[in-house]
């Protein structure tokens, strides 16, 4: 049986979305992206017996606090404080209605004991577990068919709209903030795209990628916002990635004002990653990936810059690449392109021939 998930740490400097308006009216929130609204209750997690001494285990608190949230179904919902300290949990579930704040200084911490990681049904979307067939590790943080949840912390979207991740840390051995929408068969099947997605002022490092789309991207990711974000000691910074037999679509993404520092890969953008559920996908379920915006990068300590390989005789279209500047490469790294249009300027290193170096071209159409 596999190890349970490696989520060690997620950490979290948070603020509350509406007290970081009233002091800085300049910092853009998730306020008008997600409703961050003021819950009439809010109960914190020491009023269920929790402990952030970094040492109780506190999964109990946790889903008891859930449960009395789930249950009282409290007009306008609730929020859940963790106030500063550190939290020791196993996974447990949201419910609707409901804001998980985590205080500044407050951290949650997963347990490595299997015992706080139950297994679950796969979610129908992706018709097996995801390592394994079969069941799955529970992830630490779960949310399925809710509506109206805020999170002030890091969290995988998958099939889900509305959005907001922000001022969060994240560390962990798997991409920092993934966003998805089903597996192959499954999540074309099951339809749900993954929309309205906000990722805001999130710092961390991953041996995987910084920000991740796909490659479970079946039901369709769109309109897609990354910005102010800082990756370091990571595999690849920004990655959007998909194959065929994922079906699909990554539509309308811009990803503004990122710094990376030691990543092995700057920007790929690849339509051969990941591998099926079982031998049922179609080969010609081809995703689309177009209207990509990536601009105000800057890195140091790239390996190498990045690749744009989209997929033969489906494209990937108006990859629109501007003021990005990557250093640290060896000499002779280059971009990697192929079936990709678009256009760069002010790109560094020099971009591929494939993407024109004036947006107004016909070939760059990055005037969208
Ligand atoms: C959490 O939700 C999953 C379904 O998504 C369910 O199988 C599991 O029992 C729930 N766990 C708790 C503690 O409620
Ligand atoms: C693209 O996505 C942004 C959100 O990031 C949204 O505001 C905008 O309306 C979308 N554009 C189109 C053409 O759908």
């Amino acid at each position: 049986m596999a190890a349970p998930p490696l989520l060690l740490l997620v950490g979290a400097l948070a603020l509350l979305a509406q007290e970081q308006v009233a002091r800085c009216d300049a910092a853009a929130t998730c306020v008008g992206v997600a409703p961050a609204k003021r819950r009439p209750e809010v109960v914190s997690i020491a009023d269920f017996g929790g402990v952030g001494d970094g040492r109780t285990l506190n999964t109990w608190a946790f889903r008891k606090a859930v449960y009395r949230i789930q249950h009282r179904r409290r007009r306008g919902g609730t929020e859940l404080r963790v106030p500063a300290g550190t939290w020791l949990t196993g996974s447990f579930n949201l419910t609707s209605h409901m804001t998980l704040f985590i205080a500044r200084g407050a951290v949650l911490k997963a347990t490595r004991d299997a015992a706080g990681w139950p297994l679950v049904e796969p979610l129908p979307s992706y018709g097996r577990g995801r390592e394994l067939p079969g069941p799955r590790y529970a992830s630490f943080i779960n949310g399925n068919g809710l509506r109206d949840v805020v999170i002030t912390d890091g969290v995988d979207p998958d099939s889900s709209t509305n959005v907001c991740i922000e001022d969060s840390y994240i560390s962990t051995g798997d991409d920092l903030v993934a966003i998805k929408s089903g597996w192959d068969e499954y999540g074309i099947a099951y339809g749900r795209p993954s929309s309205g997605i906000t990722i805001r002022r999130v710092r961390g490092s991953s041996p995987f990628s910084g920000i991740a789309i796909g490659s479970e991207a079946s039901g369709g990711v769109r309109d897609v916002l990354v910005e102010d974000c800082s990756i370091f000691n990571s595999g690849y910074g920004i990655h959007i990635k998909t194959n065929v037999g994922r079906g699909g679509y990554i539509r309308n993404v811009t990803v503004d004002n990122v710094r990376m520092s030691g990543v092995r890969s700057g920007v790929r953008i690849a339509g051969d990653v990941g591998d099926h559920p079982d031998g049922r996908f179609s080969q010609l379920a081809v995703p689309t990936v177009d209207a990509v915006r990536i601009r105000n990068v800057w890195g140091v300590g790239v390996q190498q810059p990045g690749s744009l390989e989209g997929i033969r005789n489906s494209p990937f279209t108006r990859i629109c690449l501007s003021n990005v500047k990557l250093f640290g490469w060896r000499s002779g790294a280059a971009w990697r392109c192929r079936d990709v249009r678009g256009g760069a300027l002010g790109v560094h290193p020099s971009p591929c021939a494939e993407l024109a170096t004036s947006f107004a071209s016909a070939a760059g159409s990055c005037s969208y």
